[in-house]
């Protein structure tokens, strides 16, 4: 029995390391497809005098690709820093940390006096090889003067090396958008050796760094798309490889339909489900770990429940009524995340709550329930696109539900056909 549970525990740490949801990817065997984006991160990060973006969707795999430069671009390890941004990180404490991080002993008064206060340098700056937390905070050095380009210059121009800010969208404050703006010029002015890699949620360059025309030349822009249902593929092949468990086809087809892009859902479901068909070995340890659809619709099960708790209150909050009872604002949730575009027409909102109810609403009668669905009452958990066209405030909303839409189809054993998991047989 001993031998059993040992089984059972080292499948479990294998299924850790092979899937990974709620955490960026930080060994490069572990980093699948991104081919032609890894090859123009590389060539980049090789170019004197530029400087690399990294935007696109959340979830997309932005971190993954920043932590992983170093591996890609022939970088040292020790010498790539990490900072992740918070809503009222600014110029100076950004910077500031990578300093410390890089172990300049710098940390300008502001933050010293800052450092004290809860979180202020919560999330402080990592290195790329996770577990090497800064120790300690060292004093402030007033002599080594004001942060910026000409000091961050002296301290990292003449060595290889990157600093990475991530989750850059979180910032507000202007005044570190222009001094981000002159600091990359400068960097690449002077061809630095170290290099600068800013990440964050973002469509296009402007709306990550602001409007900075000098920015073109020396910033290169990587913006990363959903990956390939190819690509995804690989992740589970990986992981079925490093955890020793099998994938049924169908389940994986599923796995894959329904994470639509994005890689967060194919190691959600893939360490879910795996978990759950591992439980064999607790009793034969010798036995072969196969993922078949009873622990794929467990896997849904608490995708749904526990899976993300920002998307799953999210969710409840909007379709939660409290004085009139109805069913029409998850109807109409399910109903846009049945649609194939991600932005809906209001027509097909309609049908497509006809085909999963029975009823077909009147367009005034819909429109008032996006209306609300738009609004902060109900999360902002839609948002109208243009006129007549609404889609998912989160691009991750959309896959959430359809796991509900996939779980709902479950209990009424397979009658509704989803376009998603077309030709997936
Ligand atoms: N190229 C990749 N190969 C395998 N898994 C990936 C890849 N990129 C991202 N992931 C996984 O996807 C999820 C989101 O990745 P992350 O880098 O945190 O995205 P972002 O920074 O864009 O929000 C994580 O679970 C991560 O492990
Ligand atoms: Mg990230």
């Amino acid at each position: 029995m001993q031998y059993s549970h040992e089984s059972w525990l080292d499948f479990l740490a294998r299924c850790d390391q092979a899937f990974r949801p709620f955490a960026p990817i930080d060994l490069p065997d572990f980093f699948k497809g991104r081919r032609e984006d890894v090859e123009l991160l590389r060539s980049e990060l090789r170019t004197p005098g530029r400087q690399v973006a990294i935007f696109g969707e959340r979830g997309v795999g932005k971190t993954s690709l920043a932590l992983l430069a170093y591996f890609f671009a022939g970088f040292q390890d020790e010498a790539t820093h990490l900072v992740r941004c918070q809503k009222d990180s600014t110029y100076d404490s950004i910077f500031g940390q990578l300093l410390v991080a890089a172990g300049e002993g710098f940390l300008p008064d502001v933050l010293e006096r800052n450092s004290g206060r809860e979180g202020a340098l919560a999330v402080g700056p990592v290195s790329a090889s996770a577990g090497k937390r800064m120790r300690s905070v060292q004093r402030a050095v007033p002599a080594s003067g004001r942060i910026g380009p000409a000091l961050l210059l002296r301290q990292f121009g003449q060595r290889e090396g990157l600093l990475i800010i991530d989750e850059y969208d979180r910032i507000q404050d202007t005044t570190t958008h222009t001094r981000l703006a002159e600091t990359l010029k400068h960097f690449s002015d002077d061809a630095s050796k170290t290099k600068i890699i800013v990440c964050g949620v973002a469509e296009t360059l402007t709306d990550l760094v602001g409007e900075h025309q000098s920015l073109t030349r020396s910033l290169a822009q990587i913006k990363l798309d959903r990956m390939k249902n190819e690509e995804l593929d690989e992740i589970v092949s990986t992981g079925e490889h490093r955890a020793s468990v099998t994938f049924q086809h169908t389940v994986r087809r599923k796995i894959i339909a329904l994470s639509d892009g994005f890689p967060f859902y194919t190691h959600l479901l893939c360490k879910y489900s795996a978990e759950e068909a591992g439980k064999v070995l607790q009793t034969d340890p010798g036995a072969k770990v196969v993922v078949a659809e009873p622990e794929y619709d467990k896997a849904l099960q608490r995708a749904i429940r526990i899976g993300e708790a920002t998307l799953r209150d999210a969710y409840q909050g909007a379709v939660i009524t409290v004085k009139r009872k109805t069913e029409m604002y998850k109807h109409v949730l399910w109903a846009v995340s049945y649609a194939q575009s991600q932005e809906v027409q209001v027509q097909e909102i309609a049908e497509n709550v006809a085909m999963l109810t029975g009823t077909k609403p009147r367009i005034e009668s819909l429109s008032s329930y996006l209306g609300r669905l738009v609004s902060p009452a109900k999360q902002g958990i839609l948002v109208r696109v243009r006129q007549g066209y609404y889609r998912f405030a989160n691009p991750l909303m959309r896959s959430y539900i359809r796991m509900i839409l996939e779980q709902h189809n479950i209990e009424l054993e397979g009658q509704l056909q989803f376009p998603w998991m077309r030709g997936i047989d």
